[in-house]
């Protein structure tokens, strides 16, 4: 995949929807990212909404189309950002599941954190996610976007307020994310990445 990629082309960013509750909010926070991420310009987006993915439910199973096409979805992104609850201090198990299907379709890529919650505005899932991510390889960047969904700065939809901080986070994550894809991406062509 890499191979047939130029250091030109757009970055392929591909922001995943890590909650499917009932009722949930993460949709209409991943349109207002995904709104400065077109904005930003240098992405072709990917809004990978975990509730529309028909996913294996069992982890070493026998390789089956849903389980292709999945991994073939995470292979052509050059970089991830993740828009996440905290549940029960932690992030949502859908979204671990997720994870866990593919291995070497993550390697030396970005991921940024998009995340809301109460008064831990999702830190903890952050945290957390930062772990798992290591042990793929995976580069989790400093800067992120972190939301106390019922301190005014998330609407009842969910639709993050302008006013807020919020804005400046995500261009500052965008630009962080821009250029660790480009980077990685260029090393990938280069060197591959094994061991
Ligand atoms: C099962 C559950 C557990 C939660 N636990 C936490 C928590 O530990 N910390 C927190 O700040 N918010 C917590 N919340 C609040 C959620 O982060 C908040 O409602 C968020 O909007 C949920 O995301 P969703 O609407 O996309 O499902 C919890 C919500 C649910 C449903």
């Amino acid at each position: 995949m890499d191979a047939e990629r130029s250091n030109t082309d757009p970055i392929r960013l591909a922001v995943i929807i890590g909650s499917t509750r009932e009722g949930r909010i993460g949709p209409a926070v991943a349109r207002w990212f995904a709104t400065h991420a077109q904005q930003h310009g240098a992405f072709e987006l990917d809004v990978v909404d975990l509730l529309e993915v028909p996913l294996p439910h069992r982890i070493g199973g026998p390789s089956t189309p849903e389980l292709e096409a999945w991994a073939a979805r995470i292979d052509r992104a050059d970089a991830f950002a993740v828009v996440t609850p905290e549940y029960n201090r932690g992030y949502p198990g859908a979204l671990k599941h997720a994870i866990d299907l593919v291995v070497d379709e993550w390697q030396a890529k970005p991921v940024g954190f998009v995340t809301y919650g109460g008064v831990g505005r999702g830190l903890r899932a952050a945290e957390q996610l930062r772990q798992v991510f290591a042990e793929l390889h995976v580069v989790a960047l400093r800067d992120a976007v972190s939301l106390n969904r019922f301190g005014g700065e998330v609407d009842e939809a969910g639709w993050v307020c302008d006013r807020t901080g919020a804005p400046q986070a995500a261009k500052t994550l965008l630009a962080r994310l821009e250029w660790w894809a480009a980077a990685l991406r260029a090393a990938r062509r280069e060197t591959g990445y094994s061991l």
